[in-house]
């Protein structure tokens, strides 16, 4: 059964550093025989997910002791997108056509904005980096700045100038009571699926065989070459949230409900369009309320499945987590390959005064949520969510509703159809009135790109990719 001791020492830590800093260090191989030599130098710093348990465990004695001071935690991982494995001579297919074909090549199926350059090929308004060649990117995680920092240094003296560092995205935790919160406030990390074998599950939690999440585990039918057995496929966005914007539209549009006030009323409609409260209360246990203690219960805040209501006055069918993890509004067997290991985290300053007054983000400001998702195929996983799900007006099946083929309209947190300007719509936010469309003004996520990446078994660093 997985995971065997080995299994954990090869795979990397995708299933969770424990983290207040992440520097994300987007780069080109430079030189190809040194990067290989290098590599082998590398691979006692990355992080295994052994590394990670044990981290986790050294944190839990930690607090149960009171102990005082601070632990000084730390974890590297490392990816290759398709040009990068191809650079390091590796010539045989991983199985998965869209890391082969790169982020770049599925922009306009995820729905991404651009325009058409002169020979008819879709352009996103993405970072200019992503759109020219990246061959890996290093995750550098830790307790703080400073540690990711020292650790940036400690890598960047191992690969010298083998690499080239093209992009550096600094993730970073928010401050004070929005740690673990996302930029619209909202507690995010809260609902990930679970391997039995390996963490046990949660009540509610989605149980997913080991091979939706790592190669060449139970549950992963696609034929791939040995030494990828414990990679996993990691997709990653640069998202950025026009925060100000966002809660303009909750403020100048609250849920006109008896007994709420208006900024109860706002608070319901953000509840609403993610599905779950800012504490990670989910609404479909606390439709009207927030309940802080729920959300930090992590025996209770997963453990509902909205079979609850036949409508959507608990919870609309557009909701974030409606959309992205349906449960039995799908039978099981159609939700459990789309299970993704979501491991973002925040990037950019706060809101300010002036902005948050203003309603707009500042010129020049960017901030949101540097998206990282692990799964064992990206059609099924990330691409699969954003553009079969969250960007599909018809999704998800709603056969109790009275129209039952009623549009339920865009996932109004992700949810994007190319920047088109007859604008997003969404329904189903009213509990008195589900029929009626609300329209988004804005798309408040903006992608500015990102990459396919795979991350490979440990073992590969010294062996296949290093030879
Ligand atoms: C859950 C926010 C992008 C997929 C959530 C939650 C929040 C959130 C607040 C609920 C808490 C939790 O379960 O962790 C956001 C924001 C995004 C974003 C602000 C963009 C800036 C995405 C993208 C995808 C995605 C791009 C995939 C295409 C999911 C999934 C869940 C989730 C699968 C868990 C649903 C469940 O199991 O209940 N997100 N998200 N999210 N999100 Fe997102």
């Amino acid at each position: 059964t997985f995971p065997t001791p080995e299994d954990l020492k090869d795979l990397q830590g995708e299933l969770g550093f424990p983290k207040r800093a992440e520097d994300f260090v987007f780069f080109t191989i430079q030189d190809v025989a040194g990067f290989k030599q290098a590599l082998k130098q590398l691979q006692p710093l990355i992080t295994s997910t052994a590394d990670v348990q044990a981290a986790r465990k050294q944190i839990d004695d930690h607090k149960k002791c009171n102990a005082p001071g601070l632990l000084k935690i730390v974890g590297t991982n490392i990816a290759f997108s398709a040009k990068g494995l191809t650079k390091l001579g590796v010539t045989e297919s991983l199985g998965d056509a869209d890391f082969a074909a790169g982020q770049l090549a599925d922009a306009q199926n995820l729905g991404d904005t651009g325009t058409t350059d002169s020979s008819g090929n879709f352009v996103p308004d993405w970072l200019p980096q992503f759109k020219s060649a990246i061959d890996g990117i290093l995750l550098i995680a830790g307790d703080s700045i400073l540690t990711v920092e020292e650790q940036r240094n400690k890598v960047e003296l191992v690969l010298g100038k083998t690499i080239n560092a093209v992009l550096t995205v600094n993730g970073l935790v928010r401050p004070g009571k929005e740690k673990g919160h996302e930029h619209f406030g909202f507690l995010d990390g809260v609902s990930l699926p679970g391997i039995q074998t390996l963490t046990g599950l949660l009540p509610g939690q989605q149980a997913v065989d080991p091979g939706v999440l790592v190669l060449g585990q139970n549950g992963d039918t696609v034929t791939r070459p040995a030494w990828a057995k414990n990679g996993s496929f990691l997709a990653y966005r640069q998202l950025n949230q026009l925060v100000p914007e966002f809660n303009k539209f909750l403020n100048d549009n609250p849920l006109d409900l008896p007994g709420l006030t208006r900024p109860e009323g706002s608070e319901l409609l953000g509840a609403r369009l993610v599905g779950r409260w800012k504490s990670g209360a989910p609404i479909d246990i606390t439709p009207l309320k927030d309940d802080p203690a729920l959300g930090a219960d992590p025996q209770r805040r997963n453990n509902f499945d909205f079979s609850d209501a036949t409508d959507q006055s608990r919870c609309p069918f557009s909701a974030h987590i409606r959309k992205t993890n349906p449960r039995t509004d799908l039978p099981q067997a159609a939700v459990a390959p789309h299970q993704i290991m979501r491991q973002g985290i925040a990037f950019g300053p706060e809101v300010t005064l002036l902005e948050a007054a203003a309603g707009k983000t500042a010129p020049g400001v960017n901030r949101g949520l540097a998206f990282v998702c692990y799964q064992s195929a990206i059609n099924q996983g990330f691409s699969f969510l954003q553009h079969t799900w969250a960007n599909n007006i018809n999704f998800p099946p709603k056969p109790t509703l009275a129209n039952p083929t009623e549009e339920i309209g865009f996932d109004p947190i992700i949810g994007q159809n190319g920047g088109d300007k007859a604008g997003r719509v969404t329904i189903g936010q009213n509990p008195n009135a589900q029929s009626t469309p609300m329209t988004l003004p804005v798309e408040w996520v903006v992608s500015k790109g990102g990459e396919y990446f795979f991350s490979p078994p440990i073992s590969a660093l010294t062996g296949k990719l290093a030879a």
